[in-house]
């Protein structure tokens, strides 16, 4: 069967965008969980709080690893062919992981991901940077793109997205 492009890299935007829903909703209970929990010095950690702060963490190492993992297989495989039939969305898109990249460093990691007046920030960069992508550069390379390209693209997001 024949890989197609835009579907293995919206199916991994798709995956993305549903941990970071799943850690969001965490930071949010986290959020609501942490101010009932006042800890006096010498306190034993309350292991309730403790568990959801790793639980965070997890996920969000999670998401940037896989995030780093698709802007990088982008780069690499996608937008040098881009490039030689439209330079100028190459650099936009290119651009745009910029952004993303910055962005998601501002946030910081762990629980201030609930709290952080970034998040909403980031999360919309990235919404608008998946629609463009899915229009352009994903419907173009699935119908243009060298067809070696699909199984090198899917083994590289398989590193982060295993059940590919
Ligand atoms: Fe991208
Ligand atoms: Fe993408």
């Amino acid at each position: 069967m024949t890989v197609q492009i835009g579907h293995i890299l919206l199916a991994d935007h798709e995956r993305i965008d549903r941990l970071l829903g799943e850690v969001f909703k965490l930071a949010q209970a986290f959020d609501a969980q942490a101010p009932q929990s006042v800890r006096r010095l010498g306190d034993e950690p309350d292991p309730v709080i403790e568990q959801m702060k790793t639980q965070i963490h997890v996920k969000w190492v999670e998401i940037e690893a896989s995030l780093m993992n698709h802007m990088q297989a982008e780069e690499t495989f996608l937008f040098p062919v881009l490039k030689q039939v439209d330079m100028q969305e190459a650099l936009a898109l290119q651009g745009e992981h910029q952004a993303i990249r910055n962005t998601f460093t501002e946030i910081g990691t762990g629980v201030v991901i609930a709290t952080s007046p970034i998040t909403p920030h980031f999360a919309q960069l990235l919404r608008s940077h998946t629609k463009r992508e899915s229009e352009l550069l994903y419907a173009w390379a699935s119908a243009h793109a060298p067809p070696n390209i699909a199984e090198t693209l899917k083994m590289r997001l398989k590193r982060t997205f295993i059940d590919l």
